[in-house]
């Protein structure tokens, strides 16, 4: 199986590339191979190297900055995807989308559902939405593109919340962290087992044409800081935890509003793949264990 990857120097993107399977052929690309507001490029891309998947798990994820980048947030998140899709859907081959949380609105106070309506706060998020949906409008019902919606991705590499919380509780004594934002994290190896899997599986049987993939569980960012803090110092990474002031959204003002609950449902992309969820506090002890210092 052959498989263009997307995306390759990003966090998942990394995890991706240190645990494909046997048997698969990949081409990964970064930045520089791929520019992904280049629409052209990415049709080009499938041209040349006709891959049997795309797997477009690079993206525009600076969600303030996209408040004032709108045309590259959308050139990148819907842009992209919506060329992958065309170029696919001509000449065959199929698409696995990665997608986020923030195309929800977060007013519901509930999981939410594979199948529910996108209805985004900001820039990334309408961004993100706008891919989903090139890619639905134009592979249709037919299962050939899929979209799996995950949320806030945490590994041992990159930028991600769990390793600028680890050097804050080494760096300070202190911390003021947001507690009135709820969602799951998700460990960039477990998702990157989730797309692995969804791949293999795919060839045999059909999968929901939306996905919901996150660790079990779930917190707010305060918890998770907290938690960084127990297990950083419990594995021996930084000495003492700071201590962490839960705040609220409205004491830490950000330039795109964030969904306040946007816990996602994994429990159909469980059964589906055949995948039990981890606790998102094993997980994050799994990534810590590899980030290893602060
Ligand atoms: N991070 C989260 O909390 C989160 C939450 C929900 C969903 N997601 C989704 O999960 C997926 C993976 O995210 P991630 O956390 O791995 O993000 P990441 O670490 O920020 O990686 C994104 C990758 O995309 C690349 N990229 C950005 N603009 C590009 C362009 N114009 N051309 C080519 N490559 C470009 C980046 O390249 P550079 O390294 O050169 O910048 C980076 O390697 C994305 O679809 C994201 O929307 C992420």
């Amino acid at each position: 199986m052959k498989v263009l990857l997307t995306g390759a120097g990003g966090q998942l993107g990394q995890a991706l590339i240190a645990s494909a399977p046997e048997g698969i052929e990949l081409v990964a690309t970064s930045r520089q191979q791929l520019d992904l507001a280049d629409s052209a490029a990415c049709s080009g891309a499938v041209e040349q190297h006709q891959p049997d998947w795309v797997l477009n798990a690079g993206a525009y994820t600076a969600v303030d900055k996209a408040e004032s980048e709108p045309e590259l947030a959308h050139a990148v998140n819907a842009g992209a995807p919506e060329a992958f899709a065309r170029a696919l859907d001509q000449q065959g081959g199929r698409l696995l989308q990665i997608s986020t949380d923030f195309v929800f609105n977060g007013t519901q106070g509930t999981p939410y559902q594979p199948e529910q309506t996108r209805d985004p706060l900001g820039v990334y998020g309408a961004s993100k939405a706008a891919g989903e949906a090139a890619v639905q409008t134009i592979f249709g019902a037919g299962g050939r593109g899929l979209i799996l919606r995950t949320s806030w991705v945490i590994g041992p590499v990159g930028k991600n919340f769990a390793l600028t919380m680890l050097r804050l509780h080494h760096e300070r004594d202190q911390l003021g962290v947001v507690a009135d934002q709820v969602g799951c994290p998700t460990s960039t190896l477990n998702l990157a087992q989730a797309c692995w899997q969804t791949l293999q599986i795919a060839g045999d049987r059909e999968l929901p044409a939306v996905m919901h993939w996150s660790d079990a569980g779930a917190a707010s960012w305060y918890d998770v800081a907290v938690a960084v803090g127990q297990i950083g110092a419990d594995l021996g990474i930084i000495d003492t935890p700071a201590a962490v002031q839960p705040i609220t959204t409205a004491d830490y003002p950000t330039p795109a509003e964030r969904p306040a609950y946007s816990l996602l449902d994994c429990t159909s992309t469980r059964a589906a793949l055949d995948l039990n969820g981890e606790h998102w506090q094993q997980a994050l002890r799994a990534v810590l264990q590899q980030a290893k210092t602060p």
